[in-house]
């Protein structure tokens, strides 16, 4: 199936240079929605990484990651934006390809030494990312690896995260 085909490319959204790669296209199509998560499902099975949770990133990540966990029959664990989740939490800064922010996990969200993998819709600069995986470590589990529907390549993001697997079905 051509994902891209259902990928809005919205340009110089939320600034101007930016080309936006829109998924709010992608997940209404019903064949394209389901395509993604069972294409998502069977890459993540083909390099062996079957996780304990999968961890999703606010707010985009919420849309992919646990529809993937219930395909794992695995759990959900949330990282925020800052402010959000309500028991004590690990934090960290992070650069987006647009700005900076916070992300926040519960510091008990996890047993330690779980298998767990990272999805987002998106890599970009993978500032995004590589501050989830650190957050991670604080918590002390196993990053099996990563998972996004889109890659913009160009950005490199790749290069910033630990050296393990990371799956994409679409890139720019
Ligand atoms: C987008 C996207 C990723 C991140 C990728 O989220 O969903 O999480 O940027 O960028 P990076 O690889 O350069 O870090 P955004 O922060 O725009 O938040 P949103 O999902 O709430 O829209
Ligand atoms: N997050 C960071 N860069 C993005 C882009 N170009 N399109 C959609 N989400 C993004």
């Amino acid at each position: 199936m051509d994902l891209k085909a259902l990928i809005r490319d919205i340009p110089d959204f939320p600034k101007p240079g930016i080309i936006f790669r829109d998924i709010t296209t992608l997940l209404r199509d019903r064949a394209g929605f389901r395509y993604t998560v069972e294409t998502f499902e069977s890459k993540f099975r083909d390099a062996n990484l079957i996780p304990d949770y999968v961890i999703g990133i606010e707010s985009r990540g919420f849309l992919f990651g646990p529809t993937l966990a219930y395909q794992f029959n695995a759990g959900f664990v949330p990282v925020r934006k800052p402010g959000k989740l309500p028991a004590a939490v690990h934090k960290i800064e992070y650069d987006l390809e647009y700005g900076t922010d916070q992300l926040e996990i519960h510091q008990d969200a996890l047993p330690k030494d779980s298998k767990v993998v990272i999805v987002d819709d998106l890599i970009a600069t993978g500032g995004t990312a590589k501050a989830t995986a650190d957050l991670l470590d604080q918590i002390g589990c196993e990053l099996l690896g990563f998972g996004f529907v889109i890659e913009l390549k160009g950005l490199e993001g790749r290069k910033k995260l630990p050296d393990v697997p990371m799956i994409t079905l679409v890139e720019y």
